[in-house]
């Protein structure tokens, strides 16, 4: 039932290219339109929300903050992504105009649950991005937008994540198309670009045992830091997820401007540090921003773990390992970016004799608040 791999978690790993491509597959109506699953909240309530609230909890959440650098560039709603359990006790504000998005693979996650009821409760209406079928969030939400990632046995999530941004994405193109901030070619050509995904996922896979010795070769390393910036970030800090799930290790994800408020302290000879590059030819100058990084933590003694796009000449002299990535438009890198990562933790926590499909103390679907 692996499918000939060593865990669930190296199988769903390889099936992200599908996953995605599943995702994304008959969303246009004969019209050019984008369509989603279940959309029963009226298109116009859907053009007067003047916020959203994104509420999930742990990698879900991290898909959230990928999705709100996007829905926030293309349909100009401000957008805000909680935890669903810090969410419900801030009193936040909430009303008829606050479209709240919950993100959840199993869709019985109770924290969820608990802060989706809440915001029903004071008028909101709910979409949610789901994995599971007729699983409570959706039967609760006004909305759905199924990943269709297939079902996912190993504990640490991986094909999930890419789904939920992958949909997350979808939802930002139709609330686009919906309150006219888009024209239909524009959409057109993310979805064109969003097509192009599996198949530059599918690559970073064939490569994949570069990062399989990296993580094989670092199974003794105590404590590893991931650094990213704009959709970089939430990379970075599901980098640190996954290791501390399945390999047990100290590990923490910052955003890389963060870096000489605090965390360079932490930096010593031998620390190994991801550092996740935006694209060279993305706006404004957050390459150059985070190729000052790498030198930073390096001159410092950093073991420096980069991950860049293909052809990114400027990381080159500060790599003590390179993992090229293929280019993608800048929003749309952490489905590439974020393999490598997984690919990492997976080899590691095997190197070290773990079961990576049930790390300790944790399970599948968490019900309990
Ligand atoms: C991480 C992981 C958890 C879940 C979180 C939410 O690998 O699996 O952090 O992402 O418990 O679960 P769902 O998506 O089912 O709501």
């Amino acid at each position: 039932e692996k499918g000939g791999y060593d865990s669930f978690m190296e199988k769903e790993i390889h099936e992200q290219p599908a996953a995605v491509r599943d995702t994304l597959m008959g969303r246009l109506d004969e019209n050019g339109n984008l369509t989603l699953d279940d959309m029963k909240i009226d298109d116009a309530i859907l053009r007067s929300i003047d916020k959203i609230i994104v509420v999930a909890c742990g990698t879900a959440a991290y898909a959230g903050q990928v999705a709100r650098y996007a829905i926030e560039h293309w349909c100009r709603i401000p957008t805000e992504v909680e935890l669903a359990h810090e969410f419900r006790y801030r009193d936040p504000i909430v009303n008829e105009k606050t479209l709240v998005v919950s993100l959840s693979q199993s869709g019985e996650t109770m924290d969820t649950l608990m802060a989706v009821r809440h915001a029903q409760e004071q008028g909101a209406k709910v979409v949610s991005i789901c994995n599971t079928n007729g699983s409570t969030l959706p039967r609760e939400s006004d909305a759905v937008l199924y990943t269709h990632a297939g079902p996912e046995i190993a504990v640490a999530s991986t094909k999930a994540f890419l789904s939920q941004i992958t949909a997350a994405y979808l939802l930002g193109l139709y609330l686009a198309q919906l309150r006219g901030n888009m024209f239909k070619d524009e959409i057109k050509t993310i979805l064109a670009e969003l097509q192009e995904m599996p198949e530059k996922i599918q690559k970073l896979i064939d490569n994949e045992q570069q990062v399989k010795d990296l993580g094989t070769s670092m199974k003794d390393a105590d404590s590893v830091l991931f650094l990213g910036r704009h959709v970089g970030f939430p990379v970075a800090l599901e980098g640190a997820l996954k290791l501390k799930e399945i390999a047990y290790i100290h590990a923490e994800g910052f955003a890389a401007g963060e870096l000489k408020h605090g965390p360079i302290a932490l930096i010593e000879e031998g620390q190994p540090v991801f550092i996740v590059v935006p694209s060279p030819n993305g706006r404004d100058s957050l390459h150059s921003k985070v190729v000052s990084n790498i030198q930073e933590v390096r001159a410092r003694g950093a073991v420096t773990i980069v991950i860049a796009e293909e052809g990114d000449e400027a990381v080159k002299a500060y790599s003590d390992h390179l993992i090229t990535i293929p280019a993608s438009p800048s929003l749309l890198q952490p489905l590439l970016s974020t393999v490598p990562l997984q690919v990492f933790a997976c080899a590691l926590a095997a190197a070290k004799g773990y079961d990576v499909d049930q790390p300790r103390n944790l399970a599948k679907s968490v019900t309990v608040e």
